[in-house]
Order: structure tokens, then sequence, then C-alpha cells
């Protein structure tokens, strides 16, 4: 039987194999890899550094509410499971170094049971009680999940993590808990490495965004799963917990010989970063109408879902569009997109 390869915090080792947890799991394909972020660099083109993004062709630089951009009329496909979820999601790229100094993409590979090209399995997240409900995203929101500008371990990164995967399988059902890490992984992994972010669950109920796309939404205030935790008074609206994961395929560079001599680990976010920390995820709602609440109300599971309208994998991955900024991504390069300042 088909499992979810990312279920966060359960402690439920038994119940793995046979229980469907009501949660939306379901692939959104590579739409583009582009340097712009219309979330925190609205208009910017290159914006500072590179992302992969998946959902809805509508995306552009300026994606703000004034700009008229709205992202189901403006959308003609989705690259994502469900045809009313146009969507975007976007995260960092992770590079590979090679002891020359030279950087290359890692490619990505769609999770368990999923099919795809790269790009991202995306979840969304009822509360665990079986009968609590959420209530969904309204038109125009939006938010941050990390931040592309820490290079040390801070608080405010939150429920995101790299977990260094084993040939097969996956050794915990508990994301973010051992043996996974904020950082990226030290040694070679396998089964390549799994990148998680995980998005807050308490809305403060009014504010669709904020300066910093982060203050208008809170994680509960216990920690630990959030659906099932309490949401603060300042933010007492549930939402569903969105959760973006990303399968890395290292897998093509873990020959010892092609690692640094010194044995530290030679990936990179498309940020600069080498430690890990500032992996992030950007989410702008667009889903048509009110077809995730029915599918939250509905408690759909995986990527079944009797509210929604499913398109075949071939159709999603059709889905595409051009890169704005035209500049090289793929092959050996002397340095990542807009970090040509950088020193390693
Ligand atoms: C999207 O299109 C519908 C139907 O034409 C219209 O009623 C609605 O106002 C549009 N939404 C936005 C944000 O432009
Ligand atoms: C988006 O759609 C609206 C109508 O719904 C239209 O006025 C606007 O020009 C479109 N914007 C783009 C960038 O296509
Ligand atoms: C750097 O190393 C990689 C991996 O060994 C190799 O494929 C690439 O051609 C090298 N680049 C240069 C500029 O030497
Ligand atoms: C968080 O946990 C503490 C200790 O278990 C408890 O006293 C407190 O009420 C909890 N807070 C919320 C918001 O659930």
């Amino acid at each position: 039987m088909f499992r979810y390869s990312a279920l966060p915090l359960l402690g439920l080792a038994t119940a793995q194999f046979t229980v469907f947890y009501d949660m939306l799991r379901f692939q959104c394909n590579q739409l583009v890899i582009d340097r712009i972020d219309p979330l925190v660099n609205p208009g910017l083109s290159p914006s500072p550094h590179l992302h992969q993004i998946v959902g809805g062709n509508s995306f552009q630089p300026d994606m703000t509410p004034q700009s008229g951009h709205d992202l189901v009329n403006n959308s003609t496909c989705t690259s994502c499971t469900f045809v009313e979820d146009l969507s975007n999601y976007w995260t960092a790229v992770l590079y590979f170094r090679a002891r020359n100094g030279s950087f290359h993409r890692v490619p990505q590979f769609p999770s368990e049971g999923l099919r795809g090209h790269g790009g991202i399995t995306v979840y969304y997240i009822p509360p665990y009680d079986g009968k609590s409900t959420v209530t969904a995203f309204k038109p125009g929101f939006r938010m941050l999940a990390g931040d592309a500008a820490v290079d040390f371990e801070d608080k405010r990164v939150q429920k995101l993590c790299h977990r260094c995967m084993p040939k097969t399988g996956e050794m915990s059902h508990v994301n973010c808990g051992a043996p996974d890490s904020k950082a990226l992984p030290k040694g070679p992994c396998e089964g390549g490495i799994r990148s998680v972010i995980t998005f807050p669950t308490c809305w403060d109920g009014k504010t669709l965004d904020s300066p910093d796309h982060k203050s208008h939404v809170s994680y509960v205030a216990n920690g630990s799963f959030d659906s099932n935790g309490k949401c603060p008074a300042s933010h007492p609206v549930a939402l569903p917990q969105v959760m973006l994961e990303v399968m890395w395929d290292t897998r093509p560079f873990n020959d010892p010989e092609l690692w640094p001599e010194d044995g530290s680990q030679p990936f990179v976010w498309s940020t600069g970063d080498k430690t890990g920390y500032t992996q992030h995820g950007d989410y702008v709602f667009g889903w048509k109408g009110d077809s995730l609440q029915r599918a939250m109300d509905a408690r759909c599971t995986g990527a079944i879902c009797r509210e929604l309208k499913l398109q075949s994998s071939e159709e999603a991955m059709r889905c595409t569009k051009a890169p704005v900024v035209k500049e090289q991504v793929d092959g050996w390069l002397d340095y990542i997109p807009g970090m040509e300042h950088l020193k390693f």
C-alpha cells in the first residue's frame, strides 16, 4: 500500500502502513526556474537569487494586488495535479560546487508514489483530530516561510529542515525531528536530500499580506505539530498547514573524489549559502473559488478528491513557462546566478 513519504510529527510508528491521514498530498511539476520573486521583490527582474517555481502559469515579476494580476483569471494552466490550484509555490534551488570551483544545479525527482518532472510535493493538512475545521486562504493571501538572509541558526527559522535520505524508505515519519537538520547534511546521502518547508497555520484573520510576509501568520504557540496546537490570541484563525517537500537528486555527486578535500559538504543554496539555514518557501494563494475550502471540509486525502478536478501527470507536466530572466542556470557554471560576488 502506498504510504506518505513525509508525515509530520505523529509518533504513530505502527500505524504508518495502513492509516490514511486526511491530507491533500500532490505533485506540482516544474513550471520554470527563474530569478524573480514576486513576493519579496515585486517587479524586480532579476531578483537577488534563483528560484524553482510550480503552479499556475501566470507567474510574473509583479503579482501585487495593485498590478491587476489575478492568479485564477490570468493563468491558463497549472503544473499541479488539481486544475483548481493556480497558486504559485517556490523555493531556492540547490547547487553542487565541484573541487575546481564550478557549480552544477542539483536535479530534483518526485516524492515517493508520485509522477512528474522535478518540482515540489505540496501538502494541505487539516488538524489531525479528524473533526476540527480550518479556514482556507482568501484571494490575495500570500506568505513566506524561512528567511533567505539568515546564515546562522536563528530562532526565526522554524520547521524547515533537510533529511539525508537512505537508499530506500525514509527512516522516520517525524519531520524536522531526528535525523533531520536545519543544516545541510554533512555526508553524502544515498537517496538524495529531502528538504521540507512547513508554513505557519495561524492567521490574524484580516491581513492578506504583511511587510515581512510573515507577521500576519504565526506558528502555534507550543511548537510540536501545528494543526494540533493552539493558535495564539493574536492569530486566532486556524489555516490548513501548507507543507512543501523537495527531493534533491544529489546521487550523481556522491563520489568522494568530487567532494572537497577537507571533507566539508559541497552543496550550496542559490542564496549563496552552504549552511542550509537560508532555505525558504514562498506561497501565493490561487485556488479557484471555494475549491480548497471544500477539499478541506471533505477531508480529501492524497491526490484523490471528489471535490476537485484531477488532470493527468502528462497534462500537468506540459504546463511550463519561459523564464523572464534569460541566463544560464544549468551545465557547469563559474558562479551561481546572481552570486558572482561570492567567494567560497
Ligand atoms: C476574475 O474574473 C471574474 C469573471 O470574469 C471576475 O468576476 C473577477 O472580478 C475577476 N477577479 C479579479 C481579481 O480580477
Ligand atoms: C489579468 O486578468 C485581468 C482580467 O481578469 C486583466 O484585466 C489583466 O489585464 C490580466 N493581466 C495580465 C497580466 O494578463
Ligand atoms: C570542474 O569540475 C567538474 C567536475 O569534475 C567538471 O565536469 C568540469 O568540467 C570542471 N570545470 C572546469 C572549468 O574545469
Ligand atoms: C503551551 O504549553 C504549556 C505547558 O504545557 C501550557 O501551559 C500552555 O497553556 C500551552 N499554550 C497553548 C497556547 O496551548
